[in-house]
Formats: C-alpha cells, sequence, structure tokens
C-alpha cells in the first residue's frame, strides 16, 4: 500500500521509530529494579510485544470486557459533535493500538470537511505499521505520520502540528498510571495543545467491583494469557528462564484507591535467572507481581487531574449505564475554536 518514495510526490504514510537499542535498556532497567524491589513490580507497556497487542485486541472483544465497545459506542454518538465543536484538522493518538476508534473519529473529521493528518503514537510497531496502512487505505490516501515511541519520553518527537490539534487518549490507558505519573503525564500532553487545541480523554468509571474484577479476569482465560505475555517478553529479550506455567494471573479492585491491579502469582517457590541482567530472582510460593493497575474515575477525579495539568473541562459523554466517559478538555483560559 505504500506508496513509492521514489517517485517525487509526498508520501502519504511515513513511519519514525524513536525505539531503538535505548528500548532494550529500558526493558532491562525496568525489570531489574522491578524484580530486585521487597514488593515486586513491572511496567505495563511491555506487554505489548506483537503477541501481546494481538491479545489485547482479543480482549476487547470478551463479552465480560466492557470498556471497548462501551467507548466505540460513545463514539459512533458523539463523534461528530466531536469534530464539530472542536474543528480538528489533525488526530494525534497516543497508545493508538489497532486504532479501532480513530476510524471513527477521522470519518467525523472528514465529514465536517476538515480532515488532514492522522498522527498514531505507539509502542507497538506491529500495531501502528497495520493500522496506518489500513486506515491510509480506507481514508483515500490520508496523510498518515506515525511514530512508534514512548508517550512517557518521546512526546517531543511529535511532529509540529498541521493544523487545529485533537489528541485523543483512549482506551482508559491514563488509568495505567499512578496518581503522581498521571498527572505529570496529562501535564505533558497538555503541552502538544496549542489555545485552540482539545484533548480527547476515554477513562472507565467507578463501579460495582465485581463488573470490573469479571473484565480483567475473564473466563476464557484471555486476560490471564495477556498477563502472563510479560514474562515470555522477558525470556526473549532478556534471556531469562521463566516457566510462565508457575505463576497465575489475578485481578482485584482496591476499593480505597479505586483501581484494580493486575499480579502474578508464584504458584510454587521458584528461582529465575536473567542472564543478559545477571541476576538470579527468587519466588516464595503465593508471592505476588504487580504488572498493572488501572484506575477508574469519577467527574471529580477527571476535573481535578485535568485542572492540574492546566486544562478544563470542555465536554463529557457517558453511555446510558454510566460506565465509561470519553471527556473533551483544552487549555484553561483559552478560546475554543468555533
Ligand atoms: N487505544 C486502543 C489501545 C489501548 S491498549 C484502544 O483504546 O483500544 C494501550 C495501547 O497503548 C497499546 O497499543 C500499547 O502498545 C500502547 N502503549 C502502552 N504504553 C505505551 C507507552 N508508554 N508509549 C506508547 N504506547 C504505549
Ligand atoms: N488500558 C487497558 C485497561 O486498563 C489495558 C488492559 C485491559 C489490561 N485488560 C488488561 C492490562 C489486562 C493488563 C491486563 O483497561
Amino acid at each position: 500500500m505504500k506508496p513509492d518514495p521514489t517517485s517525487g510526490t509526498s508520501v502519504p504514510i511515513t513511519i519514525e521509530s524513536h525505539l531503538g537499542s535505548g528500548t532494550e535498556r529500558r526493558l532491562a532497567d525496568d525489570v531489574l529494579d522491578g524484580l530486585t524491589h521487597p514488593f515486586k513490580e513491572l511496567q505495563p507497556k511491555h506487554f505489548y510485544d506483537a503477541r501481546g497487542s494481538e491479545l489485547f485486541e482479543r480482549i476487547c472483544k470478551l463479552p465480560e470486557y466492557y470498556p471497548t465497545r462501551t467507548e466505540l459506542a460513545i463514539l459512533e454518538a458523539n463523534a461528530a459533535e466531536i469534530a464539530r465543536t472542536t474543528g480538528a484538522e489533525e488526530l494525534v493518538e497516543l497508545g493508538s493500538g489497532a486504532a479501532t476508534k480513530a476510524r471513527l473519529l477521522l470519518g467525523a473529521m472528514r465529514d465536517a470537511g476538515n480532515l488532514r493528518r492522522y498522527v498514531p503514537v505507539d509502542v507497538s510497531e506491529s500495531a501502528l505499521v497495520g493500522a496506518a496502512e489500513e486506515l491510509f487505505g480506507e481514508f483515500g490516501g490520508l496523510e498518515v505520520h506515525g511514530v512508534v515511541a514512548d508517550f512517557e519520553r518521546h512526546l517531543g518527537e511529535i511532529p509540529a502540528a498541521a493544523g487545529g490539534r485533537l489528541v485523543a487518549f483512549l482506551g482508559g490507558t491514563i488509568g495505567n498510571f499512578q496518581p503522581g505519573s498521571r498527572r505529570r503525564l496529562l501535564r505533558d500532553i497538555s503541552g502538544l495543545l496549542g489555545p485552540g487545541d482539545h484533548l480527547l480523554l476515554g477513562t472507565d468509571l467507578v463501579k460495582d467491583p465485581e463488573v470490573i474484577e469479571a473484565a480483567y479476569d475473564d473466563g476464557a482465560g484471555v486476560t490471564a494469557q495477556f498477563n502472563l505475555n510479560v514474562l515470555h517478553v522477558i525470556n526473549r529479550e532478556l534471556h531469562a528462564d521463566f516457566d510462565p506455567g508457575d505463576f497465575d494471573h489475578v485481578a482485584f479492585f482496591d476499593r480505597e484507591r479505586e483501581w484494580i491491579e493486575m499480579r502474578l502469582r508464584a504458584r510454587r517457590d521458584c528461582r529465575v535467572s536473567i542472564a543478559d541482567l545477571d541476576v538470579v530472582i527468587d519466588f516464595d510460593a503465593g508471592e505476588e507481581v504487580r504488572t498493572e493497575i488501572s484506575c477508574k474515575f469519577t467527574h471529580a477525579r477527571l476535573a481535578s487531574d485535568l485542572a492540574s495539568a492546566g486544562l478544563e473541562l470542555r465536554g463529557w459523554f457517558e453511555d446510558p449505564d454510566g460506565l465509561f466517559a470519553v471527556t473533551l478538555a483544552g487549555p484553561i483560559g483559552a478560546e475554543p475554536r468555533t
């Protein structure tokens, strides 16, 4: 699908990668830090190799995993209004994955007569390239500028705006950060916005803990495989000898912090050697490693997080059951573009 770069015409698909050998270093550092703490922990971005991205797409289709279909329905109902009120010409999407939701927003931006460019940003190169090629095809040669990067470190590598900008951060991914890191990330993201630009943020809402726990511990065991995938990533990238069969997937809602936690629990005493790090890590039977949190939001929590990042809430879209919210925000004090 990619046009010939030697043909002299502009190249509608550009993919640039900011992950190099430094990325393996990152994984190595995160694993060394995380597994030598008294309470072991791994960083969620390391789930998403090609297999992890595929497993995540399967999670999105599970009957228990309500966030994806709910957010899609919210976007279906409101994309036209979002495109109209923002007047956005460019969509920058952080953690774009398979870009299923971008399709709705890009369609509405095109219908509003404004669409110029799509800029997906993701650590998963395979997901990013697949999505860029599909959308380029579907939107008749839409300019796609894909950025393979870590949005915690490389926001500065996103190309300068090509017009009124909408930055989308969907799927509840912002909930995967601890409160302090979450605010810092939101502040960094707000740095991508000019006065008339907007942030579109998808957040899962606080609800019955049983509904949340089922969404992260499905009957078919796909989420368990996804969680265990991080051990396969460490085995491959750092030459470790984890036996994923030695670990169980655990998900529980922390009612005080209002987040769900995913852990891997050792089924027996085990000793794992990680050759590239030159370390041996012992796990006691029953010992747990935290692999992810996913914070659930209320209107008040969102408004205060946004305010601390210099952003104000301009629109709130939720489903009829109040499961999930998509919010529109912009720089405090700036005049929204009309
Ligand atoms: N937006 C999609 C996918 C959400 S899953 C949806 O709503 O369904 C989270 C996505 O963010 C994955 O594609 C993952 O590869 C990406 N991701 C996770 N951490 C990241 C990071 N630090 N930098 C860039 N992308 C990241
Ligand atoms: N951002 C997604 C969420 O918090 C990621 C996710 C869904 C996830 N299911 C998971 C991460 C299971 C780890 C394990 O909903």
